[in-house]
Parts: C-alpha cells; structure tokens; sequence
C-alpha cells in the first residue's frame, strides 16, 4: 500500500493560514456572543430550545447548527481544497469513523464546545478550530467570548492569550514537578455524557479519580494525592485552554478530536505535553509518545 504523505506547507502560506483561522475564531465567538446576548433579559428564548442527541446530556442547540455552518462555508470559500471535520455535521453522518487522513489538510471544529453551560448562560463555553497537518494540529484557536478569552497557536510561534500575552501565563507550582505531585497541583476533569451507574464503568471510574485526586495523602488505599483543586468546567476545550495557561496542571478526558484539536496545538506550543491517559505496562521505562489524534483517551501536563 502507499502511504500518502502531506506535502509541506511554506512558512509564509502557514502564517496566512494563522492569520485567517484567528480571524475566523474572531468572528465565530461574537456569533456566539450575540447568541447568548440575545437571550440576557429573556428577550429570545432560542438558545434554550435543544435536541438531545445520544443521551438526555448529549445536546446541540440551533447556535451550534449556525456556527458551524458559517466556520465551514468560510473555510470552503477560502481554502477549497482543505477537508473540513466538524462536530454538528459529523454527527448527521452515519460513519463513526475517524476522518481525518494524514495526506489531506484538515479542518478540525467544534462550533461551540460546553453547550450545556451556554444554554445555562455559564460563561465556560466556546469555539474550537484547529488546522492539522500531517495529521497534527499544527494552528488552534479558541475564542471563549463571553469570557473575552482568545488563545492561539500556530507550530513555532508560540501561544498566546489576546494576541498579546504568551502563554504560559504562570506557573504554580513551578516545574519541575514537586517530588509528591500531584499534590500542589490543579487537576481538571469532566464528569462526561456517560453516567450509566454501573460499578467498574466510565462514571465510577471518574468519581474514583476525583476521590483519588481529593482524598488526604495516605488516604484511599495510598491513592489519596490531596491535589490543591479538582475542577469540571463543562467544557474539555476550554479545560486544555487553561491547562496551555498554566492554570490548570494535569487535565485528563475521554473526547473527540473536535474538542481536544485546537486545545492540543495550544498547548504544545505553550509547552505543555499532551499523551495518552491509557497507563503504560511498565511506567518508570515507558517513553512518553505524544497523543495521536482521534485516540479519544488524553492526558494533559503542564
Ligand atoms: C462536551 C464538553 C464536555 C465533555 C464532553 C464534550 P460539547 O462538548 O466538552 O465537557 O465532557 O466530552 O463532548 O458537547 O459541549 O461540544
Ligand atoms: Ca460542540
């Protein structure tokens, strides 16, 4: 069989690229806050009307629908031959497959990730665009607008909160590692759109690490790590945003390649690593292998 490979792209051809997707995001954050703004006073209850999709949890508003279709028409107008991968009309489609190829540039989006907290009007919500190649995302943007929070990436050009700070913001506790991390540290996870109450499954599994992570040191068995804070923002995007800060230390999430592409660009330039959750057979001689992308189990360290 032959491998496809992905021609290279120029450096002045990525900047333009750079430029365009942080405008995009721009431009896709204010459709979200106008969205949302509509709704402040109750003037306009559309943001509220939701289908569930998989689960009572699993949700997507008329805003998502919007959004993603003014992303990929931009996309398609200005870079016709690049694929596009987005959530809302990958979820139309009957493959579950993983569609991003490593020979074709492409397009990573989801319009608006943490739904749930925009039709509640919680600030943590945003867009998510990613451009991978090679199938790596190698650009992220994210645009948190209520929150007036934009961080960019581009490979080699740092990352950046407002096109203006480099990220990371901060660091606490300050690298390396403090000797019985992950105490001292921020660790973030989501609770998911899984909650089957079956013991041993995902829920379960997800209480226990946040107990694990909480619990005194010496508690639980010896998992007890006693972490400074264990943190859901409803929003695995806007998670590893923050993790890119330096805000949050380890972030870990079951997700799709929408939800984690951009995130992953970010980060990475910022510094941060980003791997498998899976444990490794044998972790003091395991090499720590960068995530791949469409792998849906991640782990995130800054
Ligand atoms: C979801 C959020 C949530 C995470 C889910 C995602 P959506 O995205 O990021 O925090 O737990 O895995 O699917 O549905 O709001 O785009
Ligand atoms: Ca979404």
């Amino acid at each position: 069989m032959i491998k496809m490979t992905t021609k290279p792209i120029s450096k002045p051809k990525l900047d333009e690229v750079y430029g365009f997707a942080i405008q995009l995001g721009k431009d896709a954050g204010k459709l979200l806050l106008d969205a949302a703004q509509a709704r402040i006073g109750g003037n306009d209850s559309s943001g509220q009307d939701f289908c569930e999709k998989d689960s009572a949890v699993d949700i997507v508003t008329k805003t998502d629908e919007a959004v993603e279709t003014f992303i990929r028409r931009r996309i398609t107008q200005t870079h016709p031959t690049h694929a596009f991968v987005g959530e809302e009309s990958y979820s139309k489609g009957s493959s579950r497959a993983y569609l991003i190829d490593d020979a074709t540039p492409t397009w990573c989006v989801d319009p608006l990730d943490g739904t749930v907290n925009y039709t509640h009007l919680f600030p943590m919500f945003c867009v998510s665009i990613a451009f991978v190649v090679g199938g790596k995302p190698v650009i992220g943007v994210i645009c948190g607008p209520f929150l007036n929070q934009l961080s960019t990436a581009c490979r080699g050009r740092g990352a950046w909160l407002n096109e203006t700070l480099p990220l990371p913001l901060a660091r606490n506790p300050i690298p390396p590692m403090p000797p019985n991390a992950p105490s001292r540290c921020i660790f973030s996870c989501e609770w998911g759109k899984d909650r089957k109450d079956t013991p041993g499954g995902n829920l379960h599994r997800k209480v226990d690490s946040f107990l694990n992570m909480a619990a005194e040191i010496g508690g639980r068995g010896g998992k007890g790590s006693m972490v400074h804070g264990v943190r859901s923002l409803g929003s695995a995007t806007m998670d590893l945003a923050y993790t890119a800060m330096g805000a949050f230390d380890i972030w870990e999430g079951g997700c799709w390649e929408w939800d984690v592409a951009a995130g992953i660009a970010i980060l990475q330039e910022a510094g941060g690593l980003i791997t498998t959750a899976n444990p490794p057979e044998d972790p003091p001689s395991a090499r720590i292998e960068d995530a791949k992308l469409g792998s849906r189990l991640y782990l995130a360290v800054w």
